[in-house]
């Protein structure tokens, strides 16, 4: 089967200030997406990668690879999950309905090669897809503007993380038909779930972090440089 990482770069978020995209904030000397690149292509069983830019992302790729897999772009959209769709609609020419698509966030420059792998084998395991995620550890509350109103029990409830894996066509398929249905899709199996099947859960590590904030940024530069020392 072949295996192909698919990473959605087009976002404009710039909450750290200056006009940079989250996707290229540097940490640990290299941008976000670098290290998550590096991560998806230095696992053996990744083909290449397919990356959706913004139509004006002058700063692509802008650094040194340390890999020699092949790595496309397409132009990503406004929304997500609308530049995954473009990335696996180009990604199909090339790979097939039937490749393997571990779509994963730019902006998550710390995964693991034993969770890719995981998460790989479980894709390989089930028609349905699978993601890697992590069991809520807080107690969850719904909030009546700053009364809580209540407590959600967190039993069975887990966070979403990425990448998350489908087989191509599957993938393609659920997210035109949850987008056509007006359902806001947030991640792939959001859309995997709307059409009917049920992606396996499995456990990531908790260190995967998706950088958002200023404090997000600073955790994931002291486990990159822990991790690279
Ligand atoms: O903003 P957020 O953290 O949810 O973005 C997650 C990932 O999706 C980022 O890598 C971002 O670049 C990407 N994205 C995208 N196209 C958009 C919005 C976000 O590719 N229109």
């Amino acid at each position: 089967t072949a295996i192909w990482a698919v990473v959605p770069a087009a976002g404009s978020g710039s909450r750290f200030g200056g006009d940079v995209p989250k996707q290229y904030v540097e940490v640990a000397g290299r941008p976000l997406i670098a290290h998550a690149l590096d991560a998806l292509l230095a696992h053996p069983r990744v083909d290449g990668a397919m990356v959706a830019l913004a139509a004006d992302d002058a700063r692509w790729p802008g650094w040194t690879s340390h890999h020699d897999k092949p790595v496309l772009t397409c132009q990503g959209a406004a929304e997500r999950a609308l530049s995954v769709l473009a990335a696996l609609d180009a990604l199909r020419e090339r790979a097939g309905d039937d490749a393997l698509v571990l779509v994963h966030d730019a902006a998550r420059p710390n995964l693991a090669a034993a969770d890719l792998d995981r998460v790989i084998d479980a894709a390989l395991e089930t028609a349905d897809g699978a993601l890697l995620a992590a069991p809520v550890r807080d107690t969850l509350k719904r909030g009546d503007r700053d009364r809580s109103a209540g407590t959600q029990p967190r039993d069975g409830l887990w966070r979403a993380l990425t990448p998350q894996a489908a087989r191509l066509g599957v993938l393609r398929d659920a997210l035109r038909r949850a987008l056509a249905d007006g359902i806001a899709v947030t991640d792939e199996a959001m859309a995997l779930e709307h059409a009917g099947l049920r992606p396996r859960l499995v456990e990531g590590r908790e260190d995967n972090i998706k950088v958002t904030t200023p404090a997000d940024r600073a955790l994931v530069e002291y486990l990159l440089r822990a991790s690279a020392s």
